[in-house]
């Protein structure tokens, strides 16, 4: 592991998660976090390590050149978590995904090979290979992203692999599946149906309901990013999947089920433009490596649902202000459209 690491976008959901991890398993690790704290950007999330001094936050943009430079001068590796990353919000207004995905990715490569760094981590998402029917993809698969925020990321990861190919920097790539866990901001499936049936509200199941996602739980990917980034080879590409494919359908009852809440919360409505059926990755390069997930998906997902009951006072000030904006303008017309499912 190097000593002194840069973590860009650690404090939204999956950096803190991975933030927090790697300083308990690391003594000797020193973290800058750098961040712009967008609308899912919260300090909040790592509000239990100020005080640490082995952890610095610093706000600002991974765009900006001059504040990438000054950090990267005086670190060793960049995992690079900092992403616009939510669907919905790349439909609606894409320019800050290719501002943040694309161009703020090209500046910490620049950094990286500026300074020489040792590690240069790029995480990607299994989103970039675009809708898979059938079978699994693997790493050396064609990418055919059909989202604004699958081009910008499939955009970065290409970057990351000309600048390894061109330039030397020692950049690796990982793609992962559907993530969950605690901190997950209210705008994702998994926590925004847990906070809505806590409050008895509609739960908003896009289209037919049978698109799959692979569900991997935070603390799996985190250790898998940890492993990429000792381990992994440079210019390699590795795929990160939970191994638990269900249907939104599915994933929902799930949910309502651990709640004890009805399935007539349920809204039926209409579907997200161009929405990818299924995700799938074959994972098999990385278990060559050392890595499969610790947790299963009935465990992880009732210690979740546990989390947002215990954590009201996270994720109520989050569901306020601009959010209702947002989810007025997402779901105001989808659910007076919406139907109860039978
Ligand atoms: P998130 O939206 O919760 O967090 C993104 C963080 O990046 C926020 O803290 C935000 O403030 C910060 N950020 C955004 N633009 C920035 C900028 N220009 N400069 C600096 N900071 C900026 O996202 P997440 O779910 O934690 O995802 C983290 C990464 O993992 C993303 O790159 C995403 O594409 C990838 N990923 C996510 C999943 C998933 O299921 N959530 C799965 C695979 C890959
Ligand atoms: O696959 C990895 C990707 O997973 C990450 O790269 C993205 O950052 C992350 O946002 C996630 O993308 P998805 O689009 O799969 O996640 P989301 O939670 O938005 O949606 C999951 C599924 O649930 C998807 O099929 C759409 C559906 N959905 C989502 C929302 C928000 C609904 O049916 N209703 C909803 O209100």
């Amino acid at each position: 592991m190097p000593e002194r690491l840069l973590v860009t976008g650690g404090a939204g959901f999956i950096g803190s998660n991975f933030v927090r991890r790697m300083l308990r398993q690391h003594p000797d690790l020193a973290i800058t976090v750098l961040d712009k704290l967008t609308y899912a950007g919260n300090r909040a999330n790592l509000a239990d390590l100020e005080g640490d001094p082995r952890y610095r936050f610093v706000q600002g943009d991974i765009a900006d050149a001059s504040i990438v430079d000054a950090l990267a001068s005086e670190t060793d590796a960049i995992v690079n978590f900092a992403a616009e990353s939510h669907v919905d919000r790349s439909i609606e207004e894409p320019d800050a995904f290719i501002q943040t995905d694309v161009h703020g990715t090209f500046v910490l490569l620049e950094a990286a090979r500026r300074h020489a760094h040792r590690r240069y981590l790029q995480v990607s998402t299994d989103e970039v290979y675009g809708n898979v029917p059938t079978g699994s993809s693997r790493e050396d698969d064609a990418v055919r992203p059909r989202s604004p925020y699958s081009a910008s990321k499939a955009a970065g990861d290409l970057l990351a692999q000309a600048y390894q190919i061109t330039y030397g920097v020692p950049a690796m790539t990982t793609r992962a599946s559907n993530n969950f866990g605690p901190y997950q901001y209210p705008e994702k499936i998994i926590p925004l149906f847990v906070t809505n049936a806590i409050d008895d509200a509609a739960l908003p199941l896009y289209g037919d309901g049978q698109q799959v996602r692979d569900w991997l739980y935070v603390d799996d990917h985190c250790d898998a990013i940890a492993l990429v980034l000792e381990r992994g080879e440079p210019g390699e590409v590795y795929n990160v999947g939970g191994g638990n494919e269900l249907t939104n359908l599915e994933l929902t009852r799930m949910i309502l089920e651990l709640l004890d809440k009805p399935m007539s919360l349920v809204r039926r409505v209409p579907d997200r433009a161009g929405h990818d059926r299924r995700y799938s990755v074959d994972s098999s390069k990385l278990h060559a490596l050392g890595w499969k997930p610790a947790h299963s998906l009935a465990d992880a997902m009732a210690e979740t649902i546990d989390w947002y009951l215990r954590h009201e006072d996270w994720w109520r000030p989050l569901k306020s202000g601009d959010y209702l904006e947002y989810y007025r303008r997402q779901y105001g017309e989808r659910l007076a459209a919406g139907v109860a499912i039978e």
